[in-house]
């Protein structure tokens, strides 16, 4: 039997669980939250919709971690979220401490587990979980350059009137404001993004790509987007519970690639079922690659700032 395990039940852990059972990408789903009577209701009511909707999962709503053991894979979803005006890196105290909490659980009780995280501030958080648990840093991932590379997939397409669905985007880099979209490597079914458009347009669309998260904090006053995230995430895990060897961008633990050593950074990957199966290393421009090490230092004081604070 597989189990999938999703850490927080806001709006990411929820859809993240919903897609899962709407895939049948396990038997098994386990939705664990701090908070009493939370997840044991969207899990009902997720088992209740396979009535209607015919998915052969079995949803469990929890708030104790052992209820969590044996599990295949875990998408760690649980944190605050951004309110508007804040820094994805406001973010790095509180979420610290929960990913260390949850770090303990998953380690004891999931030995064998593969874990993509989302929380933020993403790289750094990802960074965090990876040395808690322990676990081969292969088994370890950060889910945000699908979900970028999502946003400039729409807002190419946005501009073509269409075609959505064959567009195929790169961003590299941190997620945060520091992130590296690359139109040199983001095409629509192979035609390159920059025999369709003009400079002017893709260097906006880079821009809004760069802030695509904060766009939707400031809409909805109260949160940050789950629909792509979720889907994100879940289009990762299905990638790896089935083998696909899909290409994806992903923050992976670097040993040399890109001239980064010790930092999770957003890079092309190989996801496959032992997780990270490959880096793929682009041959960039000069600029590109100076993006990516700016990115990579924003990434580095975040890391610092949670030593600081005894967190790491
Ligand atoms: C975003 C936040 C969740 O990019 O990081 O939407």
């Amino acid at each position: 039997m597989t189990r999938v395990t999703v850490v927080g039940a806001g709006f990411v852990g929820m859809t993240c669980a919903q897609r899962l059972a709407e895939k049948e990408l396990a038997e098994e789903i386990v939705l664990i939250d701090v908070i009493e009577g939370r997840p044991q209701g969207l899990a009902l009511d997720l088992n209740e919709a396979a009535a209607i909707e015919g998915y052969q999962a079995r949803v469990v709503g929890t708030n104790d971690p052992a209820d969590t053991h044996g599990s295949d894979l875990v998408i760690m979803t649980a944190g605050m979220p951004r309110k508007p005006g804040m820094d994805r890196s406001d973010l790095l105290e509180v979420n610290g401490k929960i990913v260390n909490a949850v770090a303990g659980y998953v380690a004891e009780g999931s030995p064998e587990a593969r874990v993509i995280v989302v929380s933020n501030p993403l790289d750094t958080m990802v960074y965090l979980m990876a040395a808690r648990l322990g676990f081969a840093k292969n088994r370890v991932v950060g889910m945000a350059g699908a979900l970028d590379s999502a946003r400039m997939s729409f807002f190419i397409s946005e501009q073509l009137g269409g075609g959505v669905a064959d567009a195929r985007c790169m961003v590299l880099g941190g997620h945060g404001d520091s992130m590296v979209p690359m139109p040199a490597f983001s095409t629509l079914n192979g035609v390159s993004v920059t025999a369709l458009l003009s400079e002017e347009k893709i260097t906006a669309i880079n821009e809004r790509t760069k802030k695509g998260g904060g766009e939707i904090v400031a809409l909805l006053k109260t949160g940050s987007a789950f629909y792509a995230p979720s889907a994100g995430a879940v289009a990762m895990a299905k990638a790896i519970l089935r083998d696909e060897k899909r290409l994806i961008p992903c923050a992976a633990y670097l040993q040399g690639q890109y001239g980064l050593e010790d930092i999770f950074m957003g890079v092309p990957c190989v996801l496959g079922a032992n997780g990270v199966e490959r880096v793929v290393e682009l041959e960039l421009s000069e600029a590109d690659s100076a993006s990516l090490q700016r990115s990579a230092a924003a990434v580095r004081k975040d890391l610092e700032t949670l030593r600081e604070k005894g967190l790491l």
